[in-house]
C-alpha cells in the first residue's frame, strides 16, 4: 500500500485527476482514425505469441478497432511492467495493457483501470467464465479486467522422436527422468532445455516447489504467505532438484524460452519444463502437442493445475476511449475470439461453454483439468497470480542467486527464502474504502 501511495505521490497531478494522460499519436489521419485506436502494451513478442496478437488485432479491425502495437520484448513482462510504470508516470499511458493477476490490483487499487462491470454484466461473464478466472477480474466488486486465456505452469514435454529413435521410455517420474537423462546423455543428447534467465529459473522452481510440496502446502507458502509453511524440508528438496534439473542442461546461459523451445523442437534437448506458451510456440514449428511430443505434468504435480490468466486491462485516462476499450473487452470474452487466439497462443479458454475438442490433446488435457471442480488449482507466483510485482521479483532473485552460486547449498537458500517471506510480511488484507 505504502508503495502505491509513493507512486501515486510521483504521478502528474492531471492523472490524478484523471485529465488526459495518453499522449496524442502524432498527427491522426483523419479524427476517425484517431479514435478507434487502442495501444496496446503486452509482452507478447514470440512467433507464436506475435501471432495470437494479430489474431486479436484482426478480429478488433473488423470491429473498426486499431490495435496500435505496444510489444515489450522480454518473456515473463518484467521488462514491459517497467515500461507501463515508466509511461504512466510520464503521462503516457496506454489505453490497453497486459496486467495480470496481482499487478491488476495494484493498478485497480490506484483507481487507474476501467471499470468493465457493463460489459461483464452484458456478456453474463459470471455464469460464463470459470470462478477463478472472474476472481482474477475482480478488484473491491468491479470488474478491471479482460480476460485471454489459462496458462498451465507445471507442464513437462518429452521430444517423442528422440525417445523413439533411442528406444527410451517416456519417463513420468524422477527416478524414471534420472535414468532417461543417462540413457540420452550416453547417446550424445542434452537431456535438458534451461536458461539461466531469472523469471525462467524461477518458474521451473515452482513447479519442482509444487511437486515437492503438494498443493495444499504449496498454497500455504503462495497464495496465504505462510513464513512457517517455508519451513517444510520440501523447500530444500525443491532447491535440490532445481539444482539437478540444471545439471542436466550443460549450463547453455541465459537463453530466450524461444531457444529452449527451438532446440527441443530440433531435437538438440529432450525435455522441457515450461508454460505451456510453449505448445504454442511448438506449434508455429509445426509441432503437434500429443503427436510429436508428450505433455506430462511435471512429476509428483499430476492431477494439479498450477496456473497463470492472462488479462488485458484498460487504463481509464479521462475516459475517452472507453466505447472503444469496452468493445474490446467484449470481444476478447467472446467464444469465437477465446477459441481462435488460444489455439494460437498454447493457452485454453477462459469459458466454461466452449468446445475445445479440436485443440491439441495437451490444451483439451489442461481445459479439462482446469475445469473439473475436484481438481486442486494452484496459481502461479511468477506469472503474478499471488504476489504483488516487487515481492514476486525479490523471490525470483533469491531463486536465482541460488541457481547460480554452485556453493550455495539448498538449506541456506531455504533459510534466505523464509527469511525474505518473513520480510515481506503476511499477505495484506486490504481496508475496504
Ligand atoms: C507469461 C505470460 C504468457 C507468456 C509468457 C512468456 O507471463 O502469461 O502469456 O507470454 O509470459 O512470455
Amino acid at each position: 500500500m505504502t508503495r502505491m501511495f509513493a507512486l501515486l505521490a510521483l504521478m502528474p497531478l492531471g492523472l490524478i485527476a484523471g485529465a488526459p494522460v495518453w499522449a496524442a499519436p502524432a498527427a491522426p489521419a483523419n479524427a476517425a482514425d484517431s479514435a478507434t485506436e487502442l495501444n496496446v502494451l503486452h509482452w507478447w513478442t514470440s512467433t507464436s505469441e506475435r501471432a495470437a496478437a494479430d489474431h486479436v488485432a484482426a478480429r478488433m479491425a473488423e470491429l473498426g478497432l486499431r490495435w496500435v502495437d505496444g510489444a515489450v520484448a522480454g518473456g515473463g513482462g518484467g521488462p514491459a511492467i517497467k515500461v507501463l510504470n515508466e509511461r504512466t508516470l510520464r503521462g503516457m499511458a496506454p489505453k490497453v495493457a497486459q496486467l495480470n493477476g496481482q499487478a491488476t490490483i495494484e493498478w485497480a487499487e490506484m483507481g487507474l483501470l476501467l471499470e468493465l462491470d457493463s460489459v461483464a454484466k452484458r456478456r453474463q461473464w459470471s455464469r460464463t467464465m470459470f470462478p477463478q478466472v472472474m476472481a482474477q477480474l475482480n478488484v473491491r466488486e468491479h470488474v478491471v479486467a479482460a480476460p485471454l486465456g489459462i496458462h498451465r505452469i507445471n507442464n513437462l514435454y518429452l521430444n517423442k522422436a528422440v525417445f523413439r529413435r533411442l528406444k527410451i521410455e517416456l519417463p513420468t517420474s524422477w527416478a524414471g527422468l534420472a535414468s532417461a537423462a543417462a540413457a540420452l546423455r550416453a547417446a550424445g543428447v542434452t537431456p535438458v532445455a534451461f536458461s539461466d534467465e531469472p523469471w525462467q529459473v524461477a518458474t521451473v522452481f515452482e513447479t519442482l516447489l509444487l511437486s515437492e510440496a503438494g498443493p495444499a502446502l504449496y498454497r500455504r507458502m503462495v497464495e496465504q504467505r505462510d513464513p512457517q509453511a517455508f519451513n517444510d524440508p520440501s523447500v530444500e528438496r525443491a532447491f535440490q532438484r532445481l539444482r539437478d534439473w540444471r545439471n542436466l542442461s550443460g549450463g547453455a546461459g541465459e537463453r530466450p524460452w524461444t531457444s529452449l523451445v527451438a532446440d527441443f523442437a530440433a531435437g538438440h534437448k529432450a525435455m522441457l519444463i515450461m508454460g505451456d506458451w510453449a505448445r504454442g510456440e511448438l506449434g508455429t514449428l509445426g509441432l503437434e502437442g500429443g503427436r510429436d511430443f508428450a505433455c506430462q505434468a511435471v512429476p509428483g504435480s499430476a492431477g494439479v493445475h498450477q496456473f497463470s490468466i492472462d488479462t488485458l486491462a484498460m487504463l481509464a485516462g479521462n475516459y475517452s476511449a472507453q466505447a472503444e476499450q469496452e468493445k474490446m473487452a467484449e470481444l476478447l470474452g467472446s467464444a469465437t475470439l477465446q477459441l481462435g487466439y488460444n489455439r494460437i497462443k498454447g493457452s485454453v479458454p477462459v469459458r466454461r461453454d466452449v468446445p475445445v475438442d479440436e485443440l491439441d490433446l495437451c490444451a483439451q488435457q489442461s481445459y479439462q483439468l482446469f475445469a473439473n471442480p475436484a481438481t486442486a488449482r494452484v496459481p502461479s507466483l511468477v506469472h503474478r497470480m499471488a504476489f504483488d510485482e516487487v515481492g514476486k521479483n525479490a523471490f525470483i532473485e533469491t531463486v536465482h542467486r541460488f541457481a547460480l552460486d554452485p556453493k550455495q547449498t539448498p538449506a541456506a537458500a531455504q533459510r534466505k527464502l523464509q527469511g525474505l517471506l518473513r520480510a515481506l510480511g503476511p499477505k495484506s488484507v486490504k481496508p475496504t474504502p
